[in-house]
């Protein structure tokens, strides 16, 4: 239950926080980046100076699928063709291999619609 307790963790920082929507998207990028470090991490970094076996995620949303220089994505990710949005990035988490079949990512399966929301916060602000 570490996701509702970092759930809880998030409202209650927010109640506390002036009533301010760029306060409540610090917060969900907060929250997102924990659950990225437990859930993507492992493959994938946000800063361009790490190795990572993923590729670089910093400023994903907005950028072309399977764009990262020197970057040796499977035929079928680099053929991909789209550009990352927020719908696009919560529907990989959900069903990555049907977002893109014969992509070597892994399955990671997130269907939580929160969870999912977090991470696209977080994601969404790196790269600036
Ligand atoms: C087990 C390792 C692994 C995990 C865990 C993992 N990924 Fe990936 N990810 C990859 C690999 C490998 C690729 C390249 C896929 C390809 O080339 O088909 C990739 C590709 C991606 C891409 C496309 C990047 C681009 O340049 O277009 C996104 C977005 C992404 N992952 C997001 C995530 C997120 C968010 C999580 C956590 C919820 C996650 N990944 C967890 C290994 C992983």
């Amino acid at each position: 239950m570490k996701r509702n307790h970092l759930i809880t963790a998030a409202l209650v920082a927010l109640c506390a926080a002036p009533a301010a929507a760029d306060t409540f998207d610090r917060v969900k990028a907060e929250a997102g980046e924990t659950l990225f470090d437990a859930q993507c991490r492992r493959c994938h970094t946000v800063n361009p100076s790490d190795p990572s076996y993923g590729p670089l995620l910093d400023g994903i949303v907005g950028r072309k699928a399977g764009s990262v220089e020197g970057y040796e994505y499977s035929e079928a990710m680099s053929k991909a063709g789209f550009v990352w949005t927020p719908g696009a990035l919560r529907a990989w988490m959900e069903a990555n291999d049907e977002l893109i079949p014969g992509t070597k990512m892994r399955h990671v399966g997130i269907t939580d619609p929160t969870v999912q929301d977090f991470i696209v916060s977080y994601l969404a602000s790196t790269g600036k």
